[in-house]
């Protein structure tokens, strides 16, 4: 086990009855608040009008900002920082999911800033002060709600593009699986799919000597794979989302990422898809690690056997640990499909065309490798992005 430090500042409100903490959970986040969402969907289902009313009640004045589109872009991202410069907005309620969430941490990195956001995501300036951010989630998947990090999508080149800092966390969540009620089917499992990579995505790692972290990685896999499925033929069944929602904070809040080298190579490689074609993250990534998992298998084929046999229940073959890792591989497709996440890229209506391009963007024109299982260059990425068609 490597040495670590661990600290989560976000404060979670999780249950029935959090929805009753909005007005004083607010209320920390400043005199005056930007709120930030999404689509509408939180007005379709009348939430909205509660949040208003509550934030009312507390005396939290407010100015509205929505519109995040999913893959949330840095045009959006640049009218808030405007908006909240002007209106003396001290902080951001974000009311939604990943992007939303994301949006709203751009928003507060971009806040102080002098010069232009978008030079935070590209790694030209560090993150400084930031404007207090709240969160109110209605969608378990991308686990933004107590993360690090915030991508974004710039419309100018189609580059999506992420900053990390652990400031950035967001004060507090409120998690109300009630809320989850309402997500579609297809929301339901690119969700699943997103917090199954988050823990993948260190799960896969060469530091030996992390049982803590493997079985309590498997734990958050095996409950994923049984409730994902339920969920979708129970959408009201509240302790089915609950186990859901929970699963997607612990799988990003980094407590299983402690004390080991995690991965991330699949994400990037997805960026860039879901970048460039406007793609669910989700469906890009139940496209992307499979044939990731293929690609890399040689590099600790025991611990893809273990993946298959802890995650999947698939007897170890103690002569070929080659042939359990390929039927956990085929057992991870057939979940995926199960849910109805496509597993190749043809699923998605996309073809080779631009794999060269997106392998060059990946790597920023090879001058930097992905991932740490295997190091990959844009040959690499291209050769995964193929074995994906
Ligand atoms: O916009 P509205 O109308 O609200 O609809 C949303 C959106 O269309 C809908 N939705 C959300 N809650 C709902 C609902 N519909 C009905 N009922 C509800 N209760 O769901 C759709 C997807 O929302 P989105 O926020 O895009 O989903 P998600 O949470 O998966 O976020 C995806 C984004 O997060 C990024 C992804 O790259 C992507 O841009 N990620 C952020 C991470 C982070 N900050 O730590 C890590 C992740 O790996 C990921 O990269
Ligand atoms: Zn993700």
């Amino acid at each position: 086990m490597l040495d670590f430090v661990f600290h989560n500042k976000t404060e979670i409100y999780f249950g029935r009855n959090a929805d009753e903490r909005i007005g004083s959970l607010s209320q920390r986040l400043g005199k005056k608040v930007l709120l930030h969402y999404g689509g509408g969907s939180i007005k379709k289902t009348g939430f909205f009008h509660i949040i208003k009313e509550k934030l009312r009640e507390a005396g939290v004045e407010f100015v509205e900002l929505g519109g995040v589109k999913p893959n949330p872009r840095v045009s959006l991202v640049r009218e808030g920082i405007e908006l909240c410069r002007r209106e003396n907005i001290e902080g951001i309620l974000a009311v939604g999911g990943g992007s939303v969430i994301d949006s709203a941490k751009g928003i507060s990195a971009g806040r102080f800033y002098e010069g232009d956001v978008w030079d935070l995501y590209e790694g030209k300036a560090q993150v400084g002060d930031l404007m207090p951010v709240g969160v109110i989630l209605t969608i378990p998947a991308a686990g933004s709600e107590s993360s690090l990090g915030s991508v974004l999508t710039n419309e100018d080149g189609w580059l999506k593009r992420d900053i990390g800092h652990p400031r950035i966390r967001p004060l507090f969540a409120i998690m109300n699986p009630e809320r989850t009620f309402t997500l579609p089917p297809y929301q339901t499992a690119c969700g699943a799919t997103d917090i199954m990579a988050h823990v993948m995505e260190r799960y896969f790692t060469k530091t030996r000597h992390v049982e803590l972290t493997d079985r309590m990685s498997e734990g958050i896999m095996k409950t994923i794979i049984h409730n994902a499925p339920k969920a979708l033929k129970n959408p009201y069944d509240y302790d089915i989302r609950a186990e859901i929602m929970w699963a997607s904070t612990l799988a990003h809040n980094d407590l299983i990422g402690t004390g080991r080298e995690q991965d991330w190579a699949t994400h990037n490689i997805e960026h860039e898809i879901s970048g460039i074609y406007d793609i669910a993250h989700g469906a890009g990534l139940s496209i992307v690690f499979p044939a990731w998992m293929k690609y890399v298998m040689e590099e600790d084929v025991a611990r893809m056997a273990q993946f298959a046999n802890r995650v999947f229940d698939i007897e170890i073959n103690p002569y070929d640990f080659k042939e359990t890792a390929l039927e956990g591989i085929t057992a991870l497709e057939k979940f995926y499909q199960k849910i109805g996440m496509p597993i190749r890229l043809s699923d998605a209506d996309i073809d080779d065309t631009r794999i060269e391009e997106m392998a060059k963007k990946a790597t920023n024109d090879d001058s930097r490798t992905l991932g740490n299982f295997k190091e990959l260059t844009s040959q690499d990425v291209a050769a995964i992005m193929r074995l994906a068609l």
